[in-house]
């Protein structure tokens, strides 16, 4: 927002699905080499899978915070371990909303970012060594790919998914499911594994992939089933392809690419479909983000799919949108206009006029006939705005006596509502204008306009000058 002053350093918090992180930058860093972010490295220093941290919490018994990412991981495997996990609460894999006020950040310091925007903003600086494109990555037009972990026939979390059900396959949902509640330190144990190995899968080795995984998987089976693994393995399409020999499983290259396919196919086949779309079509640059951009099969899926397009993808595709925020928090100014998603407006009641409005919408308000519910305006959709430039209006009180104006703000994927009620209107919030005691009509400007990443809508009242202010994010 402009009213936020320059800073001396920028934190950007990313919370993701399966993994969050931090990461911060001084000005005098920025100023430098504007890529140099520094993410913190304490909370990689165990299992270095990522600089980012699962997204858990481990909640003491009474409720209390304990501890979040590996260290909650570790702590709960711990507890699990000594059967003392019992009355502990551990989540993990939430999709998290931050609340300012709970996160306890002054809200004038918090500025929300659209992760793609500023995963851009971030892979625009980056010299072309730190690219895998040729040249540096300076098109006009691009489209960003953020590959994460949700998103659901989508997400990189699809391939866990698939590797569940190769498990289950083999010894059944009902043993699988015993394993996982009395083995719970066992089961965290086994979705690490299988994360780790999920990072090393490569389109050209052929060499078997072997996992290590918990002894309790194979003796729960033997115990339920009366027969080894090796027996039951025999009776799977996995014959042939797969060992399992206590806590190893051993897996054919092809077998364990095979996880891959179904969410990698539905991501390829979903961008070839938007890549049909009017407005879209000419889009020859694909910018890959997000911690499954990573994963060379993904990229070589893309590669084949679209051989026509510049694919760009930084160095720490993961970390894109994190560094990017950090840039964007010490120039959020970067963006400077948007093309409105949505018409913007505000309801107001005109005078009635029976050639254009249906009469049930009439309404007699001190004497006057008024048509109720009219969307008045301000930005229309697919219109190029400049930031902080304003969209102006005047309402009027219809009432003398009037204490206060009540401006409701209302978002339509239509060019032109006429009507507030329309199924396709959504309200955003209101405004609430309090106004001078007087009985004469009261006049109030409003001005629309765009921040760096939420619509402001500001009321000034006439003769006061107080004014009113409210932010809608586009999240
Ligand atoms: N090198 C890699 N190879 C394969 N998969 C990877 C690699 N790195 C990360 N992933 C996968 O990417 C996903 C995490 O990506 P990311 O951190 O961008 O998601 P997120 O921010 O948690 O999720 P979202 O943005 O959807 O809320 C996980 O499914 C993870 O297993
Ligand atoms: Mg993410």
């Amino acid at each position: 927002m402009s009213n936020k002053k320059e800073k001396i350093v920028v934190a950007a918090i990313d919370f993701g699905t399966t993994y969050s992180g931090y990461a911060f930058s001084f000005k005098h860093d920025y100023e430098t080499d504007p890529t140099k972010v520094s993410a913190n490295h304490v909370w990689n220093s165990g299992s270095l899978l990522s600089l980012k941290q699962p997204t858990c919490v481990l909640c003491k018994p009474d409720g209390q915070f304990d501890s979040f990412g590996y260290d909650a991981e570790d702590r709960y495997i711990a507890l699990a371990e000594e059967n003392n996990h019992g009355k502990w609460y551990f989540f993990r894999r939430f999709k998290m909303v931050l609340h300012e006020k709970q996160a306890g950040i002054d809200g004038s310091l918090l500025t929300i970012a659209l992760e793609p925007e500023t995963a851009s903003m971030y892979c625009q600086l980056l010299s072309s060594d730190k690219l895998s494109s040729m040249g540096k990555f300076d098109d006009k037009k691009y489209m960003v790919i953020d590959l994460g972990a949700s998103g659901g026939a989508w997400g990189g979390t699809k391939v866990d998914e698939e590797f569940n059900q190769m498990i289950i396959k083999i010894i059944g949902a009902p043993t699988f499911k015993k394993f996982c509640d009395q083995h719970k330190a066992g089961h965290m144990e086994l979705l690490r594994e299988f994360e780790i190995k999920k990072r090393k899968v490569r389109t050209d080795k052929n060499e078997k992939i072997t996992l290590t995984v918990p002894l309790a998987l194979n003796d729960t089976y033997e115990k339920i089933c009366n027969e080894t693994i090796k027996d039951a393995i025999e009776q799977t399409p996995y014959k042939g392809k797969i060992v399992w020999i206590k806590d190893k499983i051993r897996l054919d290259a092809e077998l364990f690419r095979n996880l891959f396919q179904n969410c990698i196919s539905n991501i390829t086949k979903h961008l070839a479909d938007l890549l049909e779309k009017p407005g879209v079509k000419e889009t020859s640059t694909l910018l890959m983000v997000g911690g499954f951009s990573e994963c060379q099969l993904m990229q070589e899926a893309i590669r084949t799919s679209f051989p026509k397009a510049k694919v760009v993808i930084p160095k720490e595709a993961g970390l894109a949108v994190l560094n990017g925020a950090v840039i964007f928090g010490h120039t959020p100014q970067i963006i400077t206009s948007r093309i409105a998603k949505y018409t913007y407006g505000i309801n107001i009641s005109p005078p009635f006029d029976p050639a254009r409005y249906p009469q049930d919408k009439k309404v007699s308000v001190g004497g006057y006939d008024r048509c109720k519910d009219v969307f008045k305006k301000y930005i229309e959709v697919g219109e190029s705005v400049k930031t902080h430039e304003g969209r102006t209006g005047k309402h009027v009180t219809i009432k003398s006596n009037q204490k206060e104006m009540l401006l409701k703000v209302y978002a339509s994927p239509d060019k032109n509502p006429m009507f507030v009620t329309e199924p396709n209107c959504e309200m955003l919030g209101k405004v609430v204008v309090k106004l001078p005691d007087t009985a004469e009509n009261m006049r109030v400007d409003v001005k629309m306009m765009f921040g760096e990443t939420e619509l402001m809508v500001e009321a000034e009242e006439e003769t006061m000058k107080s004014k009113f202010v409210a932010y809608f994010d586009f999240l």
